[in-house]
């Protein structure tokens, strides 16, 4: 009898890890969640440990420390969480000859292109959580040959904390909102990265790792600003509260935030579509999925 393929995945209690579960429940694979109690990437004596009781055949690191702002006065525990710590499971990868993909952040690059960012463009992160996030991709590249890194971006969920349920939170109580207008970003909705994360699953199991490995990027398909985000979600909110916020454009001047963003971080998915021949949704689309799913939960948000 063919055992499935056993896939221990991270941060099953966060927006990706948490969607890659849902959607693999269907699949002819063993999805092994490991939320913070069962694999803490803060305290790596026990990491070894961990994976050797879990014994899994491919390990998905979602869990990272995604406070952007708090890393600021946070950094170590942002680079014990996001650099150190997938240097440690990276390792255990290689010695027991396990693969390993791995989440990483538009915020390794400077956000000063004027076009999508490709995989081999030169990173400077702007930010601790940036920087420490390079630092873990730098970590699991040195460590483990079978790695995918997967770059996303400017996640969001139907739950969990993020800018989509702040806007529909926000919106419901004030009659306009001022919102950022000279970011440039694309909206990623988790379960989208949760599909390409299954194309890339199945890729692994199914033949060699070695022509694959590498860095990609992954968001749903298009651009926009945190404004021109918001007012989508609005548009989209309208037809259930009879009301539409307005949104005011201001500059990241006038919002200012401990960390600093960077103001161009569009992502190229090309390579992703060659190679595991995923298509992303536009970001349109998705923001219609999930917007569906968060009204049909709770009519009254
Ligand atoms: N959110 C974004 O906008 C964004 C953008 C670009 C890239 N990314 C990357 O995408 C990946 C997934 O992000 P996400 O949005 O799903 O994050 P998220 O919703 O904030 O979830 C983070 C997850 O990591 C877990 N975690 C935190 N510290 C941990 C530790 N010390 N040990 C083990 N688990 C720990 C959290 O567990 P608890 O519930 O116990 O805290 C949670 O399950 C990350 O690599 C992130 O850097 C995210």
């Amino acid at each position: 009898m063919v055992t499935a393929p056993r896939i221990l995945v991270t941060g099953t209690t966060g927006q990706v890890g948490g969607a890659l579960w849902h959607a693999a429940r269907s699949l002819p694979l063993t999805i092994l969640p490991a939320d913070r109690t069962v694999l803490d990437l803060a305290d790596h004596p026990t990491i070894g440990d961990r994976l050797d009781a879990a014994a899994p055949d491919i390990v998905v690191n979602c869990a990272a420390y995604t406070a952007v702002d708090q890393a600021e006065t946070e950094p170590e525990r942002a680079f014990a969480v996001n650099g150190r710590g997938p240097g440690v499971v990276a390792e255990w990868c290689r010695n027991r000859g396990r693969a390993l993909i791995h989440l990483s952040t538009d915020y390794v690059f400077d956000g000063l292109a004027n076009r999508p960012y490709r995989e081999d463009d030169p990173i400077d992160p702007q930010n601790v959580y940036g920087a420490s996030k390079a630092e873990g991709e730098a970590a699991v590249r040195r460590a483990c040959p079978h790695h995918v890194i997967l770059r996303t971006a400017w996640v969001y969920a139907a739950d969990g904390k993020n800018f989509f349920r702040t806007m529909l939170r926000l919106g419901q109580e004030r009659p306009s909102l001022d919102v950022v207008a000279d970011q440039r970003g694309g909206p990623t909705a988790a379960d989208s990265i949760a599909l390409a994360l299954i194309a890339i699953l199945q890729r692994m199991t199914s033949g060699p790792i070695e022509g694959i490995a590498g860095t990609y990027h992954y968001a749903d398909a298009g651009e926009t600003t945190w404004c021109g985000f918001a007012d989508a979600i609005f548009a989209r909110a309208e037809p259930h509260w009879g009301r539409r916020p307005a949104v005011r454009p201001i500059t990241t001047d006038q919002y200012p935030t401990p960390a600093k963003r960077p103001h161009y971080s569009v992502l190229d998915t090309a390579k992703l579509g060659a190679t595991f021949g995923i298509a992303p949704p536009s970001w349109q689309d998705s923001l219609d999925r999930v917007v569906a799913r968060c009204f049909a939960a709770s009519p009254r948000e």
